[in-house]
């Protein structure tokens, strides 16, 4: 099957909804590509894999690399990688010396990067220069210091209607899709209507024309989630009681048993 491409994506506005997870890791990539549209390669990596307590430290060669997995893992799913804090926001040169940077050592198909109106003249500068990307309103993390926290955003009146405004700037500068963060459904809504791109949502309904999760915390593999995210799966509990059971095996010598041992016909 051939890889499904940005186009493939931006075609499914207000059609079948886009499903998309974060991905890390090659293995992972794999077990998830055929149920995909999306792998994102997200800058959540920080919190998910680092131990990091935000993302703001994330650098471009940890995304590199990952991202590289991520496509080298999949075959099928449209890869996008994150740009990292402080690697697009100085300049739209700047920007494109990173993401065409993250392009050509990934293999990935776009990028996804925070911000708005503020975002607007980037976003124009690397797509009319071949790099599709992903733009990210709402609750942005990269931003956390300014917003104070990872609450949900919108709540008054002024905010609600800046996110709209930056929604409509990120699609006018060509942005080929949007994820939308911790918003209510009606601000959701309101931006899926007005948008012509298709609108991807973690914590913010069903209204848009698609769904994003961290894919750890869609398998119950973190400790804490936002009120968001939804379980899809127990792994914590799984790989305890995995490690619980091995280590009792290596107790009682009852691991390696004739089946794992060299020598030994089966
Ligand atoms: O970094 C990330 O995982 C993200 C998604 C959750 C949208 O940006
Ligand atoms: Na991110």
């Amino acid at each position: 099957m051939r890889r499904m491409t940005v186009p493939s994506i931006q075609k499914r506005k207000g059609g079948e909804p886009i499903v998309m997870l974060t991905a890390y890791t090659a293995r992972m990539a794999q077990l998830l590509d055929e149920h995909c549209d999306v792998l994102l390669v997200g800058d959540s990596l920080g919190q998910v894999i680092y131990g990091l307590s935000s993302t703001l430290p994330v650098t471009l060669d940890m995304m590199c690399a990952h991202g590289a997995a991520v496509v080298r893992g999949s075959y099928k799913s449209v890869v996008i990688v994150d740009m990292p804090f402080g690697s697009y926001e100085e300049s739209p040169e700047a920007a494109f010396r990173a993401a065409s940077r993250v392009m050509a050592e990934t293999g990935c198909a776009a990028v996804k990067l925070e911000g708005g109106v503020a975002m607007a003249d980037t976003i124009a500068f690397l797509t009319k220069r071949g790099i599709p990307v992903m733009a990210h309103v709402g609750l942005t993390p990269q931003a956390v210091n300014a917003l104070g926290g990872y609450g949900a955003r919108g709540k008054s009146q002024e905010e609600y209607a800046r996110i709209i405004e930056d929604a409509e700037a990120v699609a006018k500068a060509g942005a080929f899709s949007l994820v939308i963060e911790g918003v209510v459904e009606d601000l959701a809504r309101q931006i899926t209507d007005s948008v012509s791109i298709p609108t991807i949502g973690i914590g913010a309904s069903a209204a848009c024309d698609g769904q994003v999760l961290v894919v750890d915390d869609m398998l119950g593999m973190f400790e804490r989630t936002p009120r968001f995210v939804k379980r899809f799966g127990t792994l914590a509990e799984d790989i305890g009681k995995a490690a619980s059971a091995y280590a009792a095996a290596v107790k009682d010598r009852s691991f390696p048993e004739d089946a794992q041992l060299y020598g030994v016909k089966k």
